[in-house]
Parts: structure tokens; C-alpha cells; sequence
């Protein structure tokens, strides 16, 4: 056993990471041949993804920065609808040089929000659907509700079925790819991820610990009926003062 050498400080001295050093660390690999899955989680030490409910009490600047980078470099932002109900999610906002710097690559000013919902139950009066900033992206299944289809569909959602009675992990890939978003963001939830996770289809895993115990009820970062373990191996480790540690995960083998 060694003390790792990896660890790199995120805010404290000279070597202070920049933005653009971000964007550096989490940029995806190149001419994707087909959608590469990154998930981002942020939990406590003790390993609880949420306090009473919601993950905003586990954040920290450190993390809200790599959040923030994730967004900006992501083709599509993949949630659950578990979490969108629970953190009443919105679009995404990218600032004026994020947009700047997203134009200028070749991709769109910001992503959608893809929704993952095998029952297509979502409120339309929630800030997703109400005045979206991009018209977000709904995945569900052929089963479910047709009305409630049809008005996610009025409302401006970009409705895909990826699966009959719940989204396949094979069907949400083929539909994003159809789509050619390629640099995919998972945002969770925990069923979302562990789907993904036994189905050996997480690519990469960006995981922020937050310098705090939390106790509660709350679950791990994937849950899911079955296990299945997958080799991963950490492309980085980043810390900052406030004792904030983010890791970057990457499946084996390496691309
Ligand atoms: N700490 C963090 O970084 C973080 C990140 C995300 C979420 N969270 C927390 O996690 C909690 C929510 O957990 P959760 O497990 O309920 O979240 P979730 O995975 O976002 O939501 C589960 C719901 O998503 C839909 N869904 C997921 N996988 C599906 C599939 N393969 N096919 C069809 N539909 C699928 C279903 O929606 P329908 O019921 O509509 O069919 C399901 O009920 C919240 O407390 C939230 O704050 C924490």
C-alpha cells in the first residue's frame, strides 16, 4: 500500500486550479464513436446522497465548480425523473463564456435536460417545463400514459421512447445517439445510475465527497435490484481546503 500521489489541490496556494484546468481534467475523450456515460454524485463521508431528500445541503464551492464545468462540456444533461421531482429541476444555465466557448466548439449554446420516466409523470407546471430555456427531452416507454404523452409533447418536450415497459439502458443509449448527443451528463438518481451501473454502462464516474457526516435514511449513489461489479479505475483526485475530495473514475479497460 502507497500514499497516493495523485492528489492534486484544488484551491490552495500557487498551484490552484483554474477554470480552464477544469475543463482540461473533465474534458471527454475525442471523436466519440458512440455516447460515453458520465454520472457526477456528490455525497458525504459517511455515504449518504442526500439530507432530508436533498442533495444541495452536500455542496460545496469545490463541487458547485466541477458541477459547473460538467455542465458546460456535457452535449445532454440525463436525470431521472425521481430527482427532477425531488430538486424541482430547471435548465440548464450556462454563463455568457461557457456559451461563448460551447459555440465556438461546434455544440449548442446550453444542454438539454433529458428526463428519464417510465410513467411519463411529470409536472408541467414545474421550472423544467415552465418557459424552459431548451426545450427539454422526455424518455420513457411505450406503455405509459398517452395523454400524459401527448401533453409533455404540447408542452414543448421532445418525447422518445426508449422501452416498453421501462427504459432500457441499450434504448436510452441508442435514443441519445439517434439524437447525437454523445458527451452524455448523468445527474442520477440513485435508480437511474444503478441501472446503468449493472448494466455495465457507466463509462465514467465523478464523485464529490463532502467534508461531512450526514447520518439519515438516505441511500448510497446507485441502487438497484441486483448487484454486478465493474473495474474502474481513477483517472484523478482533487481536494480542496474546506476538505472537499473529488475523484474522476474511468471503467477498465481504458478506451
Ligand atoms: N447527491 C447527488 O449527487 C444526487 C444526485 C441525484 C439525485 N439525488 C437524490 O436522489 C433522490 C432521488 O432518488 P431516485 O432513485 O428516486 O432518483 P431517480 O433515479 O432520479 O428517479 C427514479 C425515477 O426515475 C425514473 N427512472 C429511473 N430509471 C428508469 C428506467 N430505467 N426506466 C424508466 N424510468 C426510470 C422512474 O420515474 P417514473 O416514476 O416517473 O417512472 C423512477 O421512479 C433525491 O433525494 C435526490 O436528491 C442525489
Amino acid at each position: 500500500m502507497r500514499r497516493a500521489n495523485i492528489g492534486t489541490h484544488f484551491t490552495s496556494g500557487s498551484d490552484e486550479l483554474t477554470d480552464g484546468d477544469l475543463r482540461d481534467l473533465y474534458s471527454y475523450p475525442a471523436d466519440l464513436p458512440r455516447p460515453w456515460i458520465r454520472a457526477n454524485f456528490v455525497c458525504s463521508i459517511d455515504g449518504a446522497v442526500s439530507v432530508e431528500g436533498l442533495s444541495g445541503p452536500l455542496g460545496t464551492p469545490a463541487d458547485k465548480r466541477v458541477y459547473d464545468t460538467l455542465r458546460e462540456l456535457a452535449d445532454v444533461v440525463v436525470v431521472g425523473a425521481g430527482t427532477v421531482r425531488a430538486e424541482d429541476y430547471g435548465s440548464v444555465r450556462i454563463g455568457p463564456e461557457g456559451r461563448r466557448r460551447r459555440i465556438e466548439s461546434g455544440m449548442s449554446e446550453s444542454p438539454p435536460v433529458a428526463v428519464v420516466s417510465a410513467r411519463a409523470h411529470l409536472d408541467l407546471h414545474s421550472r423544467l417545463f415552465d418557459q424552459p430555456e431548451v426545450a427539454p427531452i422526455v424518455i420513457t416507454c411505450s406503455n405509459a400514459d398517452i395523454a400524459r404523452i401527448a401533453d409533455l409533447a404540447n408542452a414543448g418536450a421532445h418525447v422518445v421512447t426508449a422501452g416498453e415497459h421501462e427504459v432500457t439502458t441499450a434504448g436510452l443509449i441508442t435514443a441519445l445517439d439517434g439524437l447525437g448527443m454523445r458527451r452524455v451528463l448523468c445527474e442520477g438518481g440513485p435508480s437511474l445510475f444503478g441501472r446503468l451501473a449493472v448494466d455495465g454502462a457507466v463509462d465514467e464516474l465523478c464523485i464529490t465527497t463532502a467534508p461531512v457526516l450526514a447520518g439519515g435514511t438516505a441511500g448510497r449513489i446507485a441502487t438497484s435490484p441486483h448487484a454486478q461489479v465493474t473495474a474502474m479505475t481513477p483517472a484523478h483526485v482533487l481536494t480542496d481546503a474546506d476538505g472537499t475530495v473529488l475523484t474522476k473514475w474511468v471503467r477498465l479497460p481504458l478506451p
